[in-house]
């Protein structure tokens, strides 16, 4: 017992999957909803097929940059890994997006958004998500 309580509490200290309705809403609390125009549906949509709800997600690209966390964003424009040339634009360290708190990744995300390439950014979001019916993804959660 006392080893599963110990296991349980490493778990959820190093990385959190996100129920898909408890994402929801914190991604609404954060003023993701409507944010630059993308309704909260996209943003689920992006998120389930970029990391499926784990905080701790890691991706390895081609080009030597990374991607991290629940949006899967990239090192070489938006966080620095202190290994691979960066334009930093979110200016933070990578690791702080693999943060179970999303304030930074929230925070990131926005900025990428900001950019004239939008959401379009993800390829996630233009392969599963771009002009789908999304409904499924906020359905059931009360946002
Ligand atoms: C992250 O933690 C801060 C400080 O405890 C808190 O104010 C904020 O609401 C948290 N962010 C999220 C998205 O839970």
């Amino acid at each position: 017992m006392r080893a599963v309580v110990l296991l349980l509490l490493v778990a959820s200290a190093c990385a959190e999957v996100y129920d898909r309705c408890e994402l929801a809403r914190i991604l609404k609390a954060n003023g993701m909803d409507g944010y630059w125009g993308i309704s909260l549906a996209n943003w689920m949509c992006l998120a389930e097929w970029e990391s499926h709800y784990n905080t701790d997600a890691i991706h390895h690209d081609s080009d030597g940059s990374t991607d991290y966390g629940i949006f899967q964003i990239n090192s070489r424009w938006w966080c620095n890994d202190g290994h691979s040339v960066t334009s930093n634009a979110c200016g933070i360290s990578c690791s702080e997006l693999l943060n179970p708190n999303l304030s930074v990744a929230i925070e990131c995300a926005k900025r990428v958004v900001r950019d004239p390439n939008g959401i379009s950014a993800w390829v996630a979001w233009r392969t599963h998500c771009q002009g789908q019916d999304l409904s499924s993804y906020v359905a059931g959660c009360g946002v």
